[in-house]
C-alpha cells in the first residue's frame, strides 16, 4: 500500500502535496502547512508529520512540539457527528443519564470514545445553556431537547453515514 492510501482520499492527498510543494524547504511556513493539513484531513495524521518534516526540512520532534503547544491542532481524527449530552442538574434530574446510557449502548462506545466507523463521538457537559429544554443534547451544535430514551433511535437513525 502506498503512503497516500493511508493518509486520506486521493483528493485530500493531492491537496496536501500541492501545499507541500509550495512551501518545500522552507520551515518558516510550518504554521500555515499545519493549518492547511488540518483543514484538509480534519486533523493532523501522524503519517503527515513525517512527510511535512521531510519536505520542510525540519525535525519531526519540532513539529510535534508545535502541534502540542497550539490547542488548535489535533492529532486525533474527529468523528463526523459529535453528540454532546448535558449532565447538568436540570438535565440530570429529568433523566439525562438514562438518555446517555441509551446512546452509549446503541453506539457501543463509552463517553469520549469514537465509534469504529468514525461516525460518532459522545461527550458530556455541565450545561448547554438551554435548561428549559432539559434533558438536552447537541449533535454538531444543533440542540435536541426534552429528550426521552425512546426518542434516541429515531434521532440518531436520521443521520446519514
Ligand atoms: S443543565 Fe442541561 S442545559 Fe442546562
Amino acid at each position: 500500500m502506498c503512503q497516500c492510501e493511508r493518509l486520506g482520499t486521493e483528493e485530500q492527498v493531492k491537496e496536501f502535496y500541492d501545499v507541500l510543494s509550495k512551501y518545500k524547504g522552507n520551515k518558516d511556513n510550518i504554521m500555515v502547512v499545519l493549518q492547511t493539513t488540518q483543514n484538509i484531513f480534519g486533523y493532523i495524521p501522524e503519517k503527515s508529520v513525517k512527510i511535512i518534516a521531510e519536505n520542510l526540512e525540519m525535525p519531526e520532534s519540532e513539529i510535534y512540539g508545535i502541534i502540542s503547544f497550539y490547542s488548535q491542532f489535533t492529532l486525533t481524527p474527529k468523528a463526523k457527528y459529535n453528540i454532546d449530552i448535558c449532565l447538568g442538574t436540570a438535565c440530570f434530574v429529568l433523566g439525562a443519564q438514562d438518555v446517555l446510557n441509551k446512546i452509549l449502548s446503541k453506539l457501543n462506545v463509552r463517553v469520549g470514545e469514537m465509534t469504529q466507523d468514525g461516525k460518532w463521538i459522545v461527550t458530556s457537559c455541565r450545561c448547554l445553556g438551554c435548561c428549559g429544554l432539559a434533558p438536552a443534547m447537541t449533535i454538531n451544535g444543533e440542540v435536541y431537547g426534552k429528550l426521552k430514551v425512546e426518542d434516541i433511535d429515531r434521532i440518531l437513525d436520521n443521520f446519514a453515514d
